[in-house]
């Protein structure tokens, strides 16, 4: 049968109108981030992708960009502020400058011995109170993800503290870093993270520390000789929307998006230890770096030397800061008592966590 051409010419009216109504209605999320697409915040921000055009069938389309392809790590947050970018996954020490010091409890050398105990924290009534101090900020927390513990690296090794002291080190906008590298006598100096690789090859910076799966897919492993398993802080990411943007989306596709959001939590907190195991492995095979484990006496002095940061931090005064610090200790770290386990002793550690949060000024060491 032959059509008449007027009626086709209608019936591709009507097709490219639906396509074109159908991207006219397409919500856009920039997600952008600093690292490589093979890390664990890499790979669970295309996850989250993914998930997010299958739950609202194509309503929501998420544009990755990795690598500080858009962004640095300031710029980033600025960008998200202005509404630039929707969404993005900043690691918790870089909430300071933007006025939320709280997060860089996190940074707090050995604070959590694992992810466990840290999961209780990032799940719990701390995690989202910690979420709401954004919010004034025109930011909104959704998920806590995970990467990993970090590890020192230098071109000379690092065994005994004295090793550390005098050498520049790039870290994180982060007080509780900072007062962290002074502590073992180094000089600390606050480089974007796209910038690192550079500023060690460059000579800017003798060294850093990052968890293993930023060291290799970065690159560092080129211009960093000696790298040592020393564990000695956490490295995790809030992932954050622009609250304008979140708020404004319709309520169907934000209940989708939160799902796709919680998959793509678990996949993230699940892949993040083998990724950087996997990258500890590549670094070794490499041959480029000298991996060192150091031994327990060794292990000891580094966290004795640091252990001041802990105990001084919050420090909103000299007079009540150990107080304050030994409570928020104590409802992190866990308890030789089995019962603490509970689900009721593990809200109240949080919420004993929380209030010491409350009390902090500026951390300090
Ligand atoms: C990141 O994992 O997002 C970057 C961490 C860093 O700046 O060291």
């Amino acid at each position: 049968m032959k059509l008449p051409v007027k009626h086709i010419l209608a019936c591709a009216a009507l097709a490219f109108g639906a396509t074109m109504a159908a991207h006219a209605q397409q919500i856009v999320i920039k997600f952008s981030h600093v690292v490589a697409h093979d890390t664990p915040k890499g790979k669970a921000s295309e996850f989250f992708a993914k998930k997010a055009e299958e739950l609202t069938k194509g309503k929501v389309k998420v544009e990755v960009y990795a690598n500080s392809a858009l962004y640095k790590d300031k710029e980033e947050m600025e960008a998200l502020q202005l509404g630039s970018v929707q969404m993005l996954a900043p690691s918790l020490a870089k909430f300071g400058p933007l006025g939320a010091k709280e997060f860089e409890v996190f940074d707090l050398p050995y604070i959590f011995d694992n992810r466990d105990e840290l999961h209780k924290i990032t799940t719990g009534p701390v995690g989202a109170k910690l979420f709401t101090k954004l919010e004034s900020r025109g930011i909104k927390g959704l998920a806590y993800w995970d990467n990993g513990f970090k590890v020192f690296s230098a071109n000379k090794p690092l065994h005994a503290v004295a090793d550390y002291k005098g050498l520049k080190y790039r870290i994180q906008s982060s007080k509780v870093i900072e007062e962290e590298i002074r502590a073992l006598g180094g000089i600390p100096q606050v480089i974007a993270f796209g910038e690192t690789y550079q500023a060690l090859q460059t000579g800017v910076v003798d060294g850093t520390e990052n968890p293993p799966s930023n060291f290799y897919t970065q690159k560092m492993h080129e211009v960093q000789k000696y790298l040592s398993l020393t564990n000695h802080g956490y490295l995790g990411y809030a992932v954050v929307v622009n609250k304008k943007f979140w708020d404004g989306l319709p309520a169907d596709v934000r209940g989708q998006l939160e799902d796709a959001m919680r998959q793509a939590t678990a996949y993230a907190n699940q892949i993040a230890q083998d990724e950087n195991d996997r990258a500890l492995e590549e670094v070794r095979k490499s041959g480029k770096t000298e991996i060192y484990t150091p031994t327990p006496e060794e292990r000891a002095a580094l966290k004795k030397a640091l252990i001041p940061c802990t105990r001084r931090w919050p420090a909103a005064s000299a007079r009540t800061s150990s107080r304050r610090s030994t409570r928020l200790r104590a409802s992190i770290r866990p308890s030789s008592d089995p019962r603490s386990s509970s689900a009721a002793d593990r809200h109240t550690a949080s919420r004993r966590t929380f209030r010491a949060l409350q009390f902090s000024g500026r951390a300090s060491c």
